[in-house]
């Protein structure tokens, strides 16, 4: 029988006693090892070998994880010092067991939330307990480390290496193992003789021209064979799903506005009925530019309009704040906390011109807050904008725009929570279910714009509107946990990479 040298190579190295890895049948083969895969693949097909695959698991520690197998885990030293603090009698302040402990900065925390999660004790209002049938000294985690450690994990707790894991102390890494077998056909193929046949896997120039690609035999194409991963540069899944939303949205008959970043609190604040001393508008929650410090122009009817509103509220039984405005600060120049400042400048007539109800506008843009970065927080992220401006809308207006819009990416559970905002009236909060953990997530503010909002403007019908989250939207279709895994230097690439965005 004549086979291609790859494949007799490898039916020489395979064994019919044993499972042999094609790694090693490769390196006796002296074939790569992609080239042995391929001509495993091919003998299988004819019957003479079988394939088999494993996955195999790695376990390694992170440099935490080592740390901690060599020293202790931080929630094993505050139970130490609790003890020695005389916590385990009755409720001792946390900051003395917890200097004694020699904790400090993010060990602290880490040393808090295990401690509870562990029940080594209990913590509440700055007094910390002992759990007096606590057992640190056999913690399953601390001896999952060291099994790890060792090279034992065989011994180790299946969930405390999922703990572990989850902690950040362990990596695992999957490994797909195959390996071959000489099949009796096999056998009996060799025993009758297997030479290599001489085959040309390329056509080349020189082939074509003397004549002989009409004599030569071409290596067969194993168009099952695994081919090897090559990763590539593509669009972000981020950008992906926004530009989905944006086709969606135009799919449901909005327009797309467009706007500055950085604006005038005037058009991010105030026109939103923002009173100038909204705790949300300090330092805290925004951005504020230096250069340029104020914004060129305000269209001063409106700023009068906004003034009044602010001042005296709107209508013959309108109340306003009553508190100090002053057009200075609505000069002022932020990065914009939400793209509804878009949606002001597009209402006031000013972007667009004069608008003819009904209408409908939307915006997937990028918006900046002052937060603290956590798994659901980062200091930019993209909001989903958009209004409706029609007569006689209701929150079951809102409700159904809702319902049909996140249906199109598979979110058919959203729930309704009634919310305040300055700016709409009634307000509501969204929550959809995370798909991994089953926590209830939020993933958007919305309402019905007030009369102290839309008479300014010019608008006497009624708009309802929104700003929804891209990033917690992906986080329910996707099922990834942390913002931060589409985001920045931390991001998961095996995600973006696997991810398939359906459009
Ligand atoms: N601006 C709100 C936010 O950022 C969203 C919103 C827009 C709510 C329009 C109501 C109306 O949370």
């Amino acid at each position: 029988m004549k086979r291609p040298q790859a494949q007799v190579a490898v039916l020489q190295a395979a064994d019919a006693q044993e499972d042999r890895r094609i790694d090693d049948v490769a390196e006796d083969a002296d074939l790569k090892p992609e080239a042995a895969t391929r001509a495993a693949f091919e003998l299988e097909a004819d019957g003479l070998v079988s394939v088999t695959e494993e996955t195999l698991e790695h376990y390694e520690l992170t440099e935490e994880g080592g740390r901690y197998v060599r020293e202790s885990l931080p929630e094993q030293d505050l139970y130490e010092a609790a003890v020695d603090a005389g916590a385990a009698d009755g409720p001792v302040q946390m900051g003395q067991a917890i200097g004694a402990s020699g904790l400090e900065g993010g060990a602290v925390d880490i040393a808090l939330s295990n401690y509870a999660r562990k029940a080594y004790g209990e913590i509440d209002s700055g007094e910390i307990t002992a759990n007096q049938d606590a057992d640190p000294g056999s913690d399953p985690e601390m001896l999952a480390l060291e099994a790890v450690a060792d090279g034992r994990v065989e011994d180790a707790d299946a969930d405390a290496l999922d703990q572990l894991e989850r902690r950040g102390l362990l990596d695992v890494r999957e490994e797909t193992v195959r390996s071959v077998r000489l099949t009796d056909d096999g056998v009996t193929a060799l025993m009758e003789g297997v030479e290599a046949a001489e085959t040309v896997d390329q056509l080349t120039p020189e082939l074509l021209t003397s004549g002989e690609w009409e004599d030569v035999a071409f290596t067969e194409y194993n168009v099952e064979a695994d081919a090897e991963d090559v990763s590539h540069g593509k669009e972000h899944i981020l950008r992906q799903t926004a530009n989905r939303v944006k086709d969606t949205l135009v799919g449901m008959g909005f327009s797309e506005m467009e706007g500055p970043h950085a604006d005038a609190q005037f058009w991010i604040n105030d026109c939103l009925f923002m009173p100038q001393d909204h705790p949300a508008r300090t330092h805290w929650d925004q951005f504020a530019l230096e250069e340029p410090e104020e914004i060129g122009h305000l269209p001063p009817d409106l700023v009068e309009r906004v003034r009044s509103a602010h001042k005296e509220g709107v209508g013959p039984d309108g109340e306003g704040y009553h508190s100090p405005w002053t057009e200075d600060i609505a000069r002022g120049m932020d990065l914009r906390g939400h793209t509804t400042s878009l949606s002001m400048r597009y209402l006031s007539g000013h972007q667009v011109g004069e608008l003819d109800p009904p209408e409908r506008y939307f915006s997937v843009e990028k918006v900046y807050r002052n937060d603290t970065l956590d798994p659901t927080h980062l200091l930019e992220f993209f909001q989903i904008e958009g209004w409706v401006m029609a007569e006689d809308l209701s929150v079951r207006d809102l409700m159904g725009t809702f319902t049909e819009f996140y249906e199109q990416f598979g979110i058919t559970d959203l729930e309704f929570k009634p919310h305040y905002n300055p700016y709409t009236e009634p307000s509501f909060e969204l929550f959809g279910t995370h798909p991994e953990t089953g926590e209830v997530v939020e993933v958007g503010n919305s309402g019905i714009f007030r009369d102290e909002v839309l008479t300014p403007l010019g608008v006497d019908c009624d708009v309802m509107a929104w700003g929804l989250s891209l990033e917690r939207l992906l986080m329910l279709m996707y099922g990834f946990e942390d913002i931060r895994d589409v985001h920045g230097t931390l991001c998961d690439l095996e995600l973006l990479r696997e991810t398939e965005v359906i459009r």
